[in-house]
């Protein structure tokens, strides 16, 4: 496995085969199940697979958990190298963004709801480092995970929007045995918590559940989210949302398919989670 640092290196092995067909996961590290599930489909669909590890500054804002945000490089290099990884990037603020950088990428309406809405700036970081991401690496295929919907939304508009030659595979996403999603942020949970965290899949699993059994407004599933998550003590909800999967719109009327999603504070920690909804 190549281990780059710079864009240099990167650009030399990527070139030196020029033949072979790439996949990408980009990652902020902290490896778990979800990205090997990632990986897994990459090595599946592509003669090579590189992932990169970079916690990027600017998709976090001043009261996010850039400080905190678990990292561990050396344990995922090994992860990476076990699980046949063929080039990791893992560059530094310095080689991402130099010192006279100003260029930013963004959507317009997308990125306003949802976690937009609750986290300004969010997706402007994202579609920059994953723009420059692709432009570094030039993948094939890139592979994201459901559980962050909206990303994977905002990052499909923008492949097409700016014709990237990138093929976006969404894969689903992975969960412990009680249906807690899994992320990298799981590790700041108390074992307290991690109980309590279990909620959020419990809401939702109740809304789709009230959906397939008939519910066609909107309101009822919202406020059936709303209070499974207000009977546990130690969750703060921060949003629901019944939505177009496509555009993201708040649903009154439900016909076809939808998304439901939430985000919830369980003690400091911020989760979110969601279940797109294919009508029967
Ligand atoms: O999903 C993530 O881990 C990040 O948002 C991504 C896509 C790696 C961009 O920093």
């Amino acid at each position: 496995m190549f281990v780059c640092r710079t864009i240099s290196e990167v650009r030399q092995q990527r070139l030196a085969e020029t033949g072979a067909s790439w996949g990408l996961v980009p990652t902020m590290g902290f490896l778990h199940d979800g990205h090997l599930s990632l990986i897994r489909a990459a090595k599946a669909e592509n003669d090579r697979v590189a992932v990169s590890i970079y916690v990027n500054p600017t998709q976090f804002g001043p009261q996010d958990d850039f400080d905190s945000y678990p990292r561990d490089l050396e344990r995922d290099l090994a992860i990476l190298r076990e699980a046949g990884v063929d080039l990791t990037f893992t560059p530094t603020d310095s080689v991402m963004y130099p010192a006279a950088f100003e260029t930013a990428v963004s959507l317009q309406y997308l990125t306003n709801r949802l976690e937009g809405a609750a986290r300004p700036k969010h997706f402007q970081g994202v579609t920059t480092v994953v723009t420059k991401l692709f432009n570094i690496i030039q993948p094939h295929r890139a592979y994201f995970g459901q559980k962050d919907a909206q990303q994977t939304i905002v990052l499909d508009r923008m492949i097409k929007d700016l014709n990237f030659d990138v093929e976006m595979i969404v894969c689903p996403t992975v969960r412990e045995a009680d249906g807690l999603a899994l992320s990298s942020r799981n590790k700041y949970l108390s074992p307290a918590e991690r109980e309590a965290a279990t909620v959020l899949y419990r809401a939702l699993q109740a809304a789709e559940a009230a959906y397939q059994e008939g519910e066609r407004r909107g309101q009822p599933l919202r406020s059936l989210m709303r209070e499974i998550i207000a009977a546990e003590p130690m969750a703060k909800l921060e949003y629901v949302s019944v939505a177009n999967p496509e555009t993201l719109f708040e649903l009154e009327e439900l016909a076809g398919n939808i998304l439901l999603s939430l985000a919830v504070r369980v003690g400091k920690t911020r989760l979110i989670d969601n279940i797109p909804v294919i009508a029967q």
